[in-house]
């Protein structure tokens, strides 16, 4: 594996093209969701061999709830299949796995495998892999400000307890954010969390973005320069 002086603490990706990839490929869409999951695996692989300690996935957002009733069912079946599979790799390769979102959407059926597979594999330190699901930033945030209502009614709280009080409460904010298939935008990810994240946008679609695609990625963040607002 390649040596880098500076490497992210925590990657973050939109996983973005699989449609455009199954459509160049005269395939329906959902297999470009099924190609999607072995640069999952890729990546992660990726992460374990690099050290890098957090890995998070946009995998489906509070808009995709919209997209045809089909794809919607099809994804979720993925979701849930996937986690199957994966389980004991991740167990094996110490991945501890977390899904934060709106899970109220759920059948039970995906609500208990997700369960399952964050208790089973809850002692992996050698890297955090979260899944976003049915997530969206300003969901977020106003799930954050209805707890500090409650918690705070006086408004007397900073910073430090609107972080505290959005999901990613336990993970570092992102150093990188990656985004497949060409697209500049944030689509109501993490909003408040990428304030200072360096952007790498690819043209690659998610289904062809493996591990060359990825060390190319960590290539361009180390040569970025981060001064977090301030003068060197
Ligand atoms: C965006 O491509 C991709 C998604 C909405 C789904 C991402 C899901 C996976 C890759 C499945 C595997 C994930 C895990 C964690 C098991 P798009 O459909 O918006 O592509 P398009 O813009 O070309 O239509």
């Amino acid at each position: 594996m390649e040596s880098f002086e500076k490497l992210p603490s925590h990657v973050s990706i939109i996983m973005d093209g699989n449609g455009r990839w199954a459509q160049r490929h005269s395939l329906p869409r959902f297999k470009g969701h099924y190609e999607g999951v072995e640069s999952v695996r890729a990546v992660v692989e990726c992460c374990c061999e690099l050290g890098i300690p957090y890995l998070s996935l946009f995998a489906f957002s509070e808009e995709n709830w919209n997209r045809p009733q089909d794809e919607v069912s099809r994804l979720m079946e993925l979701f849930a299949l996937s986690m199957k599979n994966e389980l004991n790799n991740f167990i094996k390769n110490g991945v501890r796995f977390v899904v934060l979102g709106n899970r109220e959407r759920f059948s039970e059926n995906l609500n208990s495998a997700i369960d399952e597979m964050m208790r089973s594999t809850a002692a992996g330190s050698a890297l955090t892999l979260v899944v976003f699901l049915s997530y969206s930033g300003r969901w977020d945030i106003l799930q954050a400000a209805r707890k500090l209502a409650v918690t705070h009614p006086d408004g007397n709280f900073g910073m430090e307890e609107i972080s505290s009080a959005l999901v990613t409460s336990r993970i570092p904010d992102p150093d990188l954010l990656i985004r497949t298939s060409g697209e500049m935008r944030i689509s109501n990810y993490m909003l408040w969390q990428l304030s200072y994240t360096e952007i790498v946008v690819v043209d690659t679609l998610w289904p062809d973005f493996r591990k060359t695609s990825f060390l190319d990625a960590l290539r361009e963040y180390e040569k970025r320069d981060r001064r977090f607002g301030k003068v060197k």
